[in-house]
């Protein structure tokens, strides 16, 4: 590091277990680039500061995550992308010489994730998500944008998700959106993939997020936990020989997006950070 390091890095609060550093930084690296990735535990209070900070320090680049990914636009000069703005959360923010451009970097390594370990391309197909928080607000919006033709959502809390039903309704009218009221209700239907988006399966004492034996025997299993990096739901879509896989490829992937907005290096990065994840 020298005087001409770029810095990077990350706000959110907790912020400590994040892996964003390990992985930017093995990149930056592994490309040389004379760069540099932190991360920053920010308040609540203080987030407007932060972003000053960023532009008074010339950080080249943030990314965003909890409790801030919504918050985070209004500080923001521009959103480009109109996805983006519906879903109205982002986990990135590039400095182009003092203006601050936020995306959402989540939805393509979401999508990106479905693709390079499932094979799975959600047009005109019907699936299952878990939860009703930020994380599964960012995965509807994905399914929607790439052309689901039915979205089932199940939540602990019905009331949330009753909430994005409608929220995803007003953004991709077309796209028809159903409130599962209880796991065996899947049974009647034709599911083509589950999709966790819960923190369910976090912790060592959580039970598997969902009972697979209502699911029927092709449907696939997306799980966004990625540390524990086998949940028991994923342990058991293993042992009844569904495709399954965990949210390792989407975290490399929203990463190595990121990673591309703010060097213009894309290629194998995902791949490169993938690695530094596995180690
Ligand atoms: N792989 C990746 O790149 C990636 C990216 C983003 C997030 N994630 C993961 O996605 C998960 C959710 O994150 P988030 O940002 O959406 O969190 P969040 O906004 O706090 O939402 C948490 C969701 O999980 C549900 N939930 C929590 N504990 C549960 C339990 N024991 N049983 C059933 N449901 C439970 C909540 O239901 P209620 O509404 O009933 O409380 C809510 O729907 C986290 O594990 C996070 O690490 C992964």
């Amino acid at each position: 590091m020298d005087s001409r390091t770029a810095l990077y890095g990350v706000i959110g609060n907790p912020i400590r277990h994040s892996l964003s550093p390990k992985i930017h930084n093995a990149a930056f690296q592994k490309l040389s680039i004379n760069a540099a990735y932190l991360a920053f535990q920010v308040d609540k209070e203080f987030l407007g500061l932060a972003f000053e900070a960023m532009r008074a320090l010339q950080i080249k680049g943030l990314n965003i995550t909890l409790p801030h990914k919504e918050d985070a636009i209004n500080f923001v000069d521009e959103v480009p992308t109109d996805l983006d703005r519906c879903i109205g959360a982002i986990n990135t923010v590039v400095n182009r010489d003092g203006r601050l451009l936020g995306y959402n970097t989540d939805v393509p390594g979401f999508l990106g994730a479905l693709r390079e370990e499932l094979q799975f391309n959600p047009e005109t197909k019907s699936i299952l998500v878990l939860g009703a928080g930020g994380a599964a607000r960012g995965v509807v919006f994905a399914l929607a944008h790439a052309g689901a033709d039915k979205i089932y959502i199940f939540n602990r809390t019905i009331e949330r998700a009753h909430g994005l039903q409608g929220y995803l309704k007003t953004h991709f009218p077309e796209t028809e959106v159903k409130i599962l009221h209880s796991p065996e209700h899947a049974k009647d239907e034709k599911i083509h993939l589950l999709v966790n988006a819960t923190s369910c399966g976090m912790r060592a004492e959580d039970p598997a997020a969902f009972d697979l034996q209502f699911l029927k025997k092709e449907a696939a299993v997306y799980d966004l936990v990625y540390s524990p990096t086998e949940t028991l739901l994923l342990k058991k879509a293993r042992e009844q020989g569904r495709r399954h896989a965990n949210g390792l490829g989407m975290l490399a992937g929203q990463a190595a997006i990121s990673f591309g907005l703010w060097t213009g290096q894309k290629e194998g990065v995902r791949q490169i950070m993938l690695e530094a994840l596995r180690q």
